[in-house]
């Protein structure tokens, strides 16, 4: 594996590596110094031509822990606005010397054409609604790591509510949930399901009351208003009424039950409830994770492979 495109480059035993390298990840960011020399000399651009902030910290943070230099590209303060293309873009900051690129982009399939324009590792970062793939790998670390289940999600369920048919999250996490196990169920109005979800291998569900006390995990989507146009959802308030949860819909989750949001949430929208008053609700604690995970694909991707540099001591 040189890239991370999709988690469909992924094997099982590849998710379960990435993950239980997470494990020292995490244990490092409990340290005073929390900082490995693991990629010394490397160097990480993040490139995002979409706006973020979990996923661009979070990388950035990952690569800095392990003591790479970091690189940080700005589409809107860039040359992209003289004109300059997107290839040119990627041949300019590769031949500055880059060892990965972390790539956004708002357009399925971008992050694969540039690896013909660059020897760097490509990371895909979230590609317009196909793949999050270190979206999928920090989620399946926060549900396995919660459950006690390192390896597999066999016999949890997982419910997906919201935008299904716009969401790269949905897309990777499907993928990545099946594999490990789970029984992942989708609640969604038709509109915002994809033309081939049976092809899926997911249980299809109407509202959010039909699963909201049954599963395991209740992962609510964010609704993409960017990437819909508004006949999709006429009425918010319909949509609400049926897929929303509500501090009454979180009194109903089942004892254990954990609730999970990528973010950036729409309050209001799909959570109508505050997620501090959910007391399972694991939405910052995937944030924290996001830390953990990225840093293992990092070195997963650029690192030597040997483990014991993660028992040594950074650099203050
Ligand atoms: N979950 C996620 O990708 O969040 P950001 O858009 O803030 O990176």
């Amino acid at each position: 594996m040189k890239h991370l495109l999709s988690s469909h480059d992924l094997s099982v035993d590849e998710i379960v590596g990435i993950l239980d390298v997470a494990d020292h990840m995490a244990e490092i960011n409990t340290r005073s110094l929390p900082k490995v020399p693991a990629l010394r000399g490397k160097t990480i651009a993040s490139v995002f031509f979409e706006d973020s902030t979990r996923t661009r910290l979070s990388f950035e943070t990952a690569a800095k822990r392990l003591s790479a230099d970091v690189m940080t590209f700005m589409a809107s303060s860039s040359s992209l606005n003289k004109g300059e293309s997107l290839r040119d873009t990627i041949e300019t900051l590769s031949a500055m010397g880059v060892d990965a690129m972390v790539i956004r982009h708002k357009s399925s399939g971008v992050p694969l054409t540039m690896t013909q324009w660059t020897d760097a590792v490509v990371i895909n970062a979230g590609d317009g609604w196909h793949q999050h793939p270190t979206q999928g790998l920090l989620d399946a670390y926060t549900v396995t790591r919660e459950f006690g289940t390192k390896d597999s999600l066999s016999g949890r369920s997982i419910a997906i509510v919201g935008d299904i048919k716009h969401s790269r999250v949905a897309r990777s996490n499907i993928d990545i949930f099946r594999r490990l196990g789970a029984h992942v169920v989708v609640v969604a109005p038709p509109a915002l399901l994809p033309k081939n979800i049976e092809s899926w291998g997911v249980e299809v569900r109407n509202t959010i009351d039909d699963v909201v006390g049954e599963v395991d995990a209740l992962y609510m989507l964010r609704m993409q208003l960017e990437r819909m146009d508004s006949s999709i959802v006429p009425k918010l308030t319909e949509y609400c009424a049926l897929y929303s949860l509500t501090p009454e819909r979180a009194a109903r989750m089942g004892s254990g039950a954990i609730l999970m949001h990528p973010g950036p949430i729409n309050r209001g929208v799909e959570l109508i409830v505050d997620p501090t008053d959910v007391p399972g609700s694991r939405i910052l604690k995937q944030v924290t994770n996001g830390v953990n995970v990225r840093m293992a694909v990092l070195f997963t991707l650029l690192g030597s492979g040997a483990t014991t540099v993660l028992q040594q001591g950074g650099e203050s």
